[in-house]
């Protein structure tokens, strides 16, 4: 994901890249190659390239141009750069990774802010690593260092870090696959469970897209209800995705961030949105998402979407569907629903849906001023 969350980290790791001490590249043997793991920045990757290394970039969220896969791509590497992630599990998750990817003697760095939890995230580094050492303290950013010494303990792969747990929506217990960074880790959200209560009644939900799937409990209870619509799951996370598909084998897996990923028309589109990146407040995805929605849904297909209570989601709505109502109302949430109005779409290819949901918002600009 695009964010400006942890810019000034990758600012100091870039730093440190920079003024460390060590031959540089020219004068080795070989072109020393580095991975970057999960930093949207381009400040190390810079830093490191100027210094001579081949650099691979790697995301678990769908980044434009760069590589965003469930987990990261094998080979040795001379050393790793771990951007620290927003929970200590997938710290430890990536650590793994990153020490499966280097020889012994090769050194893993892990950089964040301290509001992001690097002052404490020495245990986060596996067994088999030299004690870890703060190589660069900064404004308020760590960069910290470890060599490795010996394998890492658990062999590499996704695989290794599953977590499975019962969840139930109201149809009894079942074991839900879970991975580190997945939204809702080894529970049912309240708010995903508010809405999964006001889902249509079996049979008539036609063809679902489920936005911002996660690990697809809003998906599967869509499913459970039958009535042999397709269901499909979007979600930029890789990793979320691999463990809907694990989770929901007869929805289809979309690996997208927008509705350009999607070829619609979808009789019903529901969602529990991404709100907050970082400890920003954003509404800027469900925006796009109320936005665009009259161009993939069917005449008469709904958007169903839970919210934060406080949020202005009835004023989106009202932009762009019709028929705007509160259908649940919880301390903390309600679940909206609109339904598009306009002539069913065409399944146009995204470059031109973009297009319209341009030409719409001009319009509506037009008209305000
Ligand atoms: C609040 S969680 C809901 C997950 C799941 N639907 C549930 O209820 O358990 C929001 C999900 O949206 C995903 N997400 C983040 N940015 C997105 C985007 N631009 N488009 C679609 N989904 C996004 C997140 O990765 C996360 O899995």
């Amino acid at each position: 994901m695009t964010s400006r969350r942890g810019d000034a980290a990758s600012l100091v790791a870039a730093e440190f890249a920079r003024e460390r001490p060590g031959p540089p590249p020219g004068e080795t043997s070989h072109t020393p190659a580095a991975l970057l793991m999960g930093d949207p920045a381009p400040h190390l990757a810079l830093a490191l390239r100027d210094a001579g290394y081949e650099v691979t970039r790697w995301h678990r969220f769908l980044t434009p141009g760069q590589l965003c896969t469930a987990w990261p791509p094998t080979g040795r590497f001379d050393e790793v750069w771990v951007r620290m992630p927003r929970s200590s599990r997938e710290a430890a998750m990536l650590l793994h990774a990153a020490a499966a990817r280097v020889v012994d003697g090769a050194p893993i760095h892990l950089y964040g802010a301290s509001d992001e939890g690097i002052r404490s995230a020495v245990r986060h580094f596996p067994a088999g690593m030299a004690v870890p050492r703060p190589a660069l303290i900064k404004r308020r950013c760590r960069v910290l260092v470890a060599v490795r010494q010996n394998p890492p303990p658990r062999a590499d792969g996704l695989d290794r870090w599953t977590f499975q747990a019962p969840v139930d929506w109201g149809a009894g217990e079942r074991a839900w696959t879970f991975y580190p960074g997945v939204f809702a880790y080894g529970r049912l959200d309240p708010a995903t469970a508010l809405l999964i209560g006001r889902l249509p009644p079996a049979g008539a939900t036609g063809r679902v897209l489920d936005f911002g799937a996660g690990t697809g409990v809003i998906g599967a209870a869509v499913l459970e209800r039958g009535g042999g619509g397709e269901v499909h799951l979007l979600e930029p996370d890789a990793v979320s995705l691999a463990a809907a598909a694990r989770n929901v084998p007869g929805a289809v897996p979309v690996h997208g961030r927008d509705l350009s990923a999607v070829s619609g028309p979808f009789d019903l589109i529901v969602s529990n949105p991404p709100i907050h990146r970082g400890k920003a407040h954003s509404l800027h995805t469900v925006e796009a998402l109320i936005r665009d929605a009259p161009d993939v849904l069917t005449r008469g297909g709904t958007l169903l979407l839970v919210a934060q209570r406080r949020l202005p989601v009835g004023k989106l709505l009202a932009r762009t569907l019709g028929d705007v109502r509160v259908v649940a109302d919880h301390r903390a949430f309600r679940v909206w629903s609109g339904s598009a109005t306009g002539p069913p779409p065409r399944d146009v290819p995204s470059e031109k849906r973009r297009g319209a949901a341009t030409a719409r918002r001009e319009r509506s600009v037009r008209r305000r001023s």
